[in-house]
């Protein structure tokens, strides 16, 4: 305990947080979910859940971390059996089954999570050694349906990510993620920018706006509102602990709001860019956007080779960059949802960092092969009519992270608005004017019931 890590720096930990936030949930998942769910008004809802649920949800998360500092599971259980809390006998169980729930999330969503990052870490080196030079539409097409259901490549590649991931897990929190993200996140920045300029300059660009800008409300049913609260839960990495992990690194001086909300303005930003990059490009080559979990390895290349094509050697630079960055991207997140289980792991059974962080990576290798087969041989193989793939990520966005999110509440909710205050205030030292009472009494009552009806009503 005495001796716990901690980041280094303000920045350092903002940008850790936004690193875990910004990943293949913005430029992979997002585009692929407004795509499946008819365009503007799923972004809509999707913005509006970002404020009204995923950000408060966020602050409790990280409020509970700083305050226990020690892993999510062991949050649930120290904070609930605190003194300041009451909190009954079967409530306590169900806190403590949430903080498992996080821990196994945690690893699902590592596991095949990596299978699209070794994806991107693929085609990267396919980019590297010019390979997707001069493809038409078809010819990318085909090669990303060979690839990705192809039983060896994927999983090679699933393989190296998990590894690269564990690298940096391993170098700890100030050496590792810290500087990590400190190099990788200011340069995917620069590049999204680029990638948009050159997205919009295609013909036919504007027809991709629209899809993006303009709504149609006839498209919303409860589906789609889950699928959007999903997102919106899962592009801030938010209840499952992850945050509530890299809060409890946090320094007592840290403005856990201002964070919050600066964490979503950066993921929000970077997922609208990611849709501008994309849905222009698909439309202007003719690709459907609801073309799924191919989007962006499909309709990217060719965006590169149209827009650049007369100029072949800046045409492979761009191409290069952009994988590389989706991967960076994937990398920032990954190593804090490995940080989820390591800090779990390690603190837990007492064993060195180090082995915490081996043993998972076996695992999640594994857990991560079946994922990949999903999409190739075993993609007959389903439980509740979804792949193993799709299972999972719909146990971690549409059932883990909301239930995790109801739980965060309640726990804050126990505190009380007056312990509330001095969470989020520091004691007193931040100047919050009303927002803690109001956000006290969002959290007790409002947020937990929304989350519930929109739960309950898609499961029936
Ligand atoms: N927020 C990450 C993304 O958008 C995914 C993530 C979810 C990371 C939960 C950590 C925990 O890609
Ligand atoms: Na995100």
């Amino acid at each position: 305990m005495d001796n716990r890590a901690t980041f280094n720096s303000r920045i350092g930990a903002v940008l850790a947080a936004a690193g875990s936030a910004v990943g293949l949930g913005n430029i992979w998942r997002f585009p692929c979910e407004t795509g499946a769910h008819g365009g503007a008004a799923f972004i809509l809802l999707y913005i509006g859940f970002i404020i009204t649920v995923a950000v408060p949800v966020l602050i409790c998360e990280m409020a509970l971390g700083r305050r226990s500092r020690t892993n999510c599971y062991a949050t649930f259980k120290r904070l609930s059996n605190s003194r300041e809390v009451s909190v009954s006998k079967p409530l306590a169980l169900l806190f403590y089954l949430t903080g498992a729930m996080c821990v196994l999330a945690g690893f699902v969503l590592f596991s095949y999570y990596s299978v699209v990052a070794g994806w991107t870490l693929g085609y990267t080196a396919t980019a590297g050694v010019g390979g997707m030079m001069e493809m038409t539409v078809e010819e990318t097409g085909r090669a990303f349906a060979e690839f990705s259901s192809d039983p060896v490549m994927p999983v090679v590649w699933l393989v190296a990510f998990v590894i690269i991931t564990a690298g940096i897990t391993v170098m700890g929190v100030q050496k590792g993620i810290e500087r990590g993200s400190k190099i990788m996140m200011p340069v995917l920045f620069i590049l999204l920018l680029v990638l948009a300029v050159c997205s919009l300059s295609l013909p036919n660009a504007s027809k991709g706006l629209e899809f993006l800008f303009c709504p149609d409300f006839s498209k919303i049913t409860t589906d789609v509102a889950l699928s959007a609260m999903g997102q919106a839960f899962f592009t801030l990495s938010v209840g499952i602990g992850c945050l509530m992990t890299y809060a409890s690194y946090f320094s007592n001086e840290e403005n856990i709001v201002k964070d919050a909300f600066n964490i979503a303005a950066i993921d929000t930003m970077v997922a609208i860019v990611a849709g501008i990059i994309i849905f222009p490009a698909a439309m202007s080559v003719g690709i459907n956007p609801d073309a799924g979990p191919s989007l962006v390895f499909i309709t990217l290349p060719n965006v590169f080779n149209q827009a650049f094509g007369a100029t072949p050697w800046l045409c492979y630079v761009v191409t290069l960059l952009f994988y590389l960055l989706l991967t960076m991207a994937a990398l920032t997140s990954s190593i804090s949802m490995l940080e989820i289980t390591t800090a779990f792991v390690s603190e837990r059974f007492g064993v060195r960092r180090r082995n915490a962080v081996a043993g998972i990576a076996i695992v999640t290798c594994v857990a991560g092969f079946a994922c990949s087969m999903s999409f190739g041989e075993w993609s007959g193989v389903t439980v509740f009519g979804m792949g193993l793939f799709d299972l999972f990520d719909f146990f971690v966005a549409k059932f883990a992270m909301p239930i995790g999110g109801i739980f965060m509440c309640l726990l804050m909710r126990k505190f009380g608005e007056k312990e509330v205050t001095r969470m989020l205030t520091n004691d007193g030292r931040i100047d919050l004017g009303c927002f803690p009472k109001v956000f006290s009494f969002l959290v007790s009552w409002v947020i937990p019931v929304l989350i519930l009806v929109i739960f309950v009503n898609e499961l029936l």
